[in-house]
Order: C-alpha cells, then sequence, then structure tokens
C-alpha cells in the first residue's frame, strides 16, 4: 500500500465520496481529508497522487475554503476536479470569474490538438460527452498550461506536464462522464503510476486496528436491527475489541415472522457477535394500544426503544469488568451521511432513524462509524469478505418501525400475527421466483378493511392485504415493479389460502413520488 494511495482533498463538493469510490473500484487505496489539511498530513499518507475535489464556493470570495496553495508545490500528480481546476488556476496565476452562462448538465468535450497526445485523454476519443456543474470558469490559464479540451462554452481540461499537474472541469467520477472510470485510471495509472493492489481485505484490516487503536481497552455497544449495514458494522469491531462489544438486539413485537430468533442465530451462533436478545413484544404493543396515527406509531416505537436500549446498555455497563462502556457502533453509511463534514467541521446531519435518538450525547457515548465512508454495495462486499452469510447481506432493506408501518389502522398482536404470515408468503415466493435480489423491496401491507368472499359454500368476511415490490436505487425514489402474472397469482392463491383472516390481495401500481414506498 505503501505510496499507492490517493489523498483526495475535500472542497465540499457533492461528489467528493464518489472519487473516492470510483478510485476504490480501480483497486486503488484512497482517503478523503478536509482542504485544510497541510502538506505534512498529506505526505503522512504516503500517496502517489493528489486530486482536488469539486465544491460549492468560488475561489475568488473571502469565504472560499482556506487551503493551503503550497499543496500545489508538493511534487506530487495532481488532478483538480471542477473547484479544483479553478483552485489550481487561481492559485497558480491565472484568472476565474463568474461564467457568462452557468453549464449544468451533459456537455460535449473536445480533445484539443496538445491534448490528444497526452496521458489524461489516452484511450478515449476525441469528443465525448461528460457532467458539468459549475457557475464559475478559468478565463486565463497560469503561465506553463495549455488548454487540452474544451465545451463549445468554456475550457473542460488543463494541464501543465512538467508539473503533473491535470486539471478537469468536468465530473469525471458520475457516470453520465462517458469514459469517466478510464480517465481516473490513466490519472492513477499512467500519471501517477499508483499500483491496483488495494482489496476489501485492506480495508478491513485498517478499519480493524484503527478501531483497536481508538477503543483501547473500552467497551462499545451496538444497536443491531439484522440488517446489513449494523449487521457488518458489529462484525468489523467485534474483530477489532472481540466480546468487548456487546450487541443489542430489541423485539420491538412488529419485526417478520421468526425473525427474532434467527437474527440472534445468525450473529450469534455462525457469527459468534456477544449479542443480547432484549424480548421487549409486549412492552412495544401495549404502548402502541388504540393508536392509528402514522407519526405517532413511528414515534412511540422510537421513544421505547430508546428506553428499552438505554435500560440494556445500563445492565450490560454495570455487569462489565471495570465498569462503564464508552463507545457506540453504527452503521451508518456514506448516504445518510447528508452533509459534508469536512469542510463544515463536524455537524453531522444523519437520517434521524440512524442515529439512536439522542442516545450518544444523553448516555455520554462516543460514535464508532466504521462504514461512513462506503456506499451500500460496497459494504456488501465487505460483509461477503468478513465471511457473513449471503442471507444478511442480500437482506432488502426493512424500516425500524417495522411491520408497525405496514399495518394500517391500529397495530394489535392478532394483526402482526396476520401479517407476518403473508409477509413470510411474499418474500418465499419472490425468492423461489428469482426476484428477491433484484427488487429493492417486496412485501404485503395488512389494511383495515373487511370484504366479503366466498370460500367453499362459506361466505367469508375479512381483512385486505396488499402486495407493494418496487425497483429503487437508493430509496428515495421508486417505480413500481412489474411482478409476472404467475407469481401475483401464486401469492395471491396462498395468502388467502393459508392465511385464515384475510380474504382479499390487491397490487399496489404507485411509484414514489407521489406514493411513498412503506404505507405509513
Ligand atoms: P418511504 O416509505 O419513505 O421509505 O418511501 C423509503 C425507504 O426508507 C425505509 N424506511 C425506513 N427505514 N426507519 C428505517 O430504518 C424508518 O422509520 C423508515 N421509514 C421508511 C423504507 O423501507 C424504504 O426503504
Amino acid at each position: 500500500m505503501e505510496n499507492s494511495s490517493i489523498v483526495i482533498l475535500d472542497f465540499g463538493g457533492q461528489y467528493t465520496q464518489l472519487i473516492a469510490r470510483r478510485i476504490r473500484e480501480q483497486r486503488v487505496f484512497s482517503v478523503v481529508l478536509p482542504c485544510t489539511a497541510t502538506p505534512a498530513e498529506i505526505r503522512a499518507h504516503r500517496p502517489a497522487g493528489l486530486i482536488l475535489s469539486g465544491g460549492p464556493s468560488s475561489v475568488y470570495e473571502p469565504e472560499a475554503p482556506a487551503a493551503d496553495p503550497a499543496l500545489l508545490a508538493m511534487d506530487l500528480p495532481i488532478l483538480g476536479i471542477c473547484y479544483g481546476l479553478q483552485f489550481i488556476v487561481h492559485h497558480l496565476g491565472g484568472k476565474v470569474r463568474p461564467a457568462p452562462r452557468r453549464e449544468y448538465g451533459r456537455a460535449e468535450v473536445a480533445v484539443t490538438a496538445e491534448g490528444a497526445g497526452g496521458p489524461l485523454f489516452a484511450g478515449m476519443p476525441s469528443t465525448f460527452t461528460a457532467w458539468m456543474s459549475h457557475g464559475d470558469e478559468a478565463l486565463e490559464l497560469p503561465p506553463g498550461f495549455q488548454r487540452i479540451a474544451g465545451t463549445p462554452q468554456a475550457v473542460a481540461a488543463i494541464s501543465d506536464p512538467s508539473r503533473a499537474i491535470w486539471a478537469v472541469q468536468f465530473h469525471p467520477e458520475v457516470r453520465h462522464t462517458d469514459l469517466g472510470s478510464q480517465l481516473l485510471g490513466n490519472f492513477l495509472f499512467s500519471i501517477c503510476r499508483a499500483r491496483p493492489d488495494w482489496t476489501p481485505e485492506h480495508f478491513i484490516q485498517t478499519t480493524v486496528s484503527r478501531i483497536a487503536a481508538q477503543v483501547g481497552d473500552g467497551r462499545a455497544i451496538c444497536a443491531l436491527s439484522g440488517g446489513v449495514d449494523s449487521s457488518v458494522a458489529a462484525v468489523l469491531v467485534a474483530r477489532a475489541i472481540g466480546d468487548r462489544l456487546t450487541c443489542v438486539f430489541v423485539n420491538n413485537g412488529v419485526l417478520r415472522k421468526n425473525e427474532f430468533l434467527q437474527v440472534q442465530r445468525n450473529l450469534r451462533d455462525r457469527l459468534g457477535l456477544r449479542l443480547a436478545g432484549v424480548d421487549a413484544g409486549r412492552r412495544f404493543l401495549t404502548r402502541l394500544g388504540g393508536v392509528v396515527d402514522p407519526e405517532a406509531k413511528r414515534k412511540i416505537i422510537g421513544n421505547e426503544f430508546i428506553a428499552v436500549f438505554e435500560e440494556e446498555a445500563r445492565r450490560i455497563a454495570a455487569e462489565s469488568p471495570g465498569g462503564g462502556v464508552d463507545w457506540l457502533v453504527q452503521g451508518t453509511l456514506y448516504p445518510d451521511v447528508i452533509e459534508s463534514t469536512s469542510v463544515k467541521g463536524p455537524s453531522q446531519t444523519i437520517k434521524s432513524h440512524h442515529n439512536v435518538g439522542g442516545l450518544p450525547e444523553k448516555m455520554n457515548l462516543k460514535l464508532i462509524e466504521p462504514l461512513r465512508d462506503l456506499f451500500k454495495d460496497e459494504v456488501r462486499r465487505i460483509g461477503r469478505d468478513l465471511g457473513m452469510p449471503e442471507e444478511i447481506l442480500e437482506r432488502q432493506p426493512f424500516p425500524g418501525p417495522g411491520l408497525a408501518v405496514r399495518i394500517l389502522g391500529e397495530v394489535t398482536q392478532e394483526r402482526v400475527t396476520l401479517l407476518q404470515e403473508a409477509d413470510e408468503i411474499v418474500v418465499q415466493e419472490v425468492k423461489a421466483a428469482g426476484l428477491y435480489r433484484k427488487i429493492w423491496q417486496s412485501f404485503a401491507v395488512l389494511l383495515p378493511v373487511k370484504s366479503v368472499g366466498v370460500m367453499g359454500d362459506q361466505r367469508t368476511y375479512a381483512y385486505t392485504c396488499a402486495i407493494r415490490a418496487v425497483h429503487s436505487d437508493d430509496g428515495m425514489t421508486a417505480d413500481w415493479a412489474d411482478l409476472p402474472g404467475p407469481l401475483l397469482r401464486k401469492i395471491s392463491s396462498r395468502i388467502v389460502n393459508e392465511i385464515h383472516g384475510i380474504n382479499r390481495v390487491v397490487y399496489d401500481i404507485t411509484s414514489k413520488p407521489p406514493g411513498t414506498i412503506e404505507w405509513e
């Protein structure tokens, strides 16, 4: 790994972690540092090259991020991206100005004669489509620089090969840029001479040793949900500190059928985690009695969860030799971290359902978030390398408030049991059809609507079940999935025949927006 990493300096761009990810995809280690990192801090990572990210500011404004121009003279190959290009131009004697017309979206980039023979565009066509997002442009290039690509509107790429400085105005890290990965690969391998020897195993090793050093002989707890993020985070931390990590898995009464036992079996018996299973189902259902408002249900479940977790954490602390738990492990992923932390400081905003409701402050716990730089598919890959079962890694997302947001109206034990049965049939059949991994989420919803049916010679009067299946990349938007007719037929017939209490099945054909994925 020595001298083969890439340091990315974060100027606050929304794509900074995407750059890191694209570099990891090419099996080169990369680390994101705040743009205020000093040359010495950068050198400590023994980089083979430096990337300056995009960012929302203007280089010529007083509130521009305070990066040290000395980092342009570190004798390291540099690639500036968007704001990174403007930073280079501004600090090496060129001129950056507001563009007469903002360029946003796809643009045609043409490589100039100077760029054509150079290493950055090697193997690429002389024109290609790239993703632009900038309000400023390079008006005059610094001495020694040449324009190596342009769009009809602006400078698209520049370089000073004698100083090994390269910069592009567009974003090679986004998929909308054709051959963006090839361009990044050219920078990594032809210009920086980095070695493609980084693997998830490296991530595991460095993360485990970092956590071990950080926690020392302290103790940690982790709230497990049974899903991929918290499970992978827990397994990583357990590698570092062994049974000084205790995981807590709470039965909130609205889990799936057999989930309370299955998750414990998977994580305790198969992965060897020290796990406290807390069966608080009755307590949650009592609190939910008579409540029909969706937000009220969510609040009750959230608050009750905190209460149960806190009690359990105190019990664990009291029983620990030496007493006390200092750390809370969370499976926060990069997409959960909404704001860029490195430029704006540690004011991290995390989706509320990931942050165990103010617990860290209340209990004076420090956070360990080993996955906060990664994307979901990278977490799955790491989980695979940790030897975790596919059953955990490929699980579809399941909401924290569980089946409660899929039971419309009051949540009762009877309704939970009905929905658990229906949910199990949907999951079994979608898996049997080979579609479980291809669909973002597929599940059943129980409606408090009774209708008349006939079974044999008997009139029935029972609940309705809705089937929901959606395709999505991140849960933010979704399309309803066109499940095959025979599969829907099988699900419907099994639910009505096997579940006493449901006599009608309907299919939800609403996308998000305007619908949400969950019904509540
Ligand atoms: P919606 O229903 O808002 O859901 O379209 C988007 C995604 O988020 C999941 N979801 C939750 N996950 N706690 C969670 O951990 C929650 O309170 C929660 N609510 C919704 C939902 O399953 C979907 O994947």
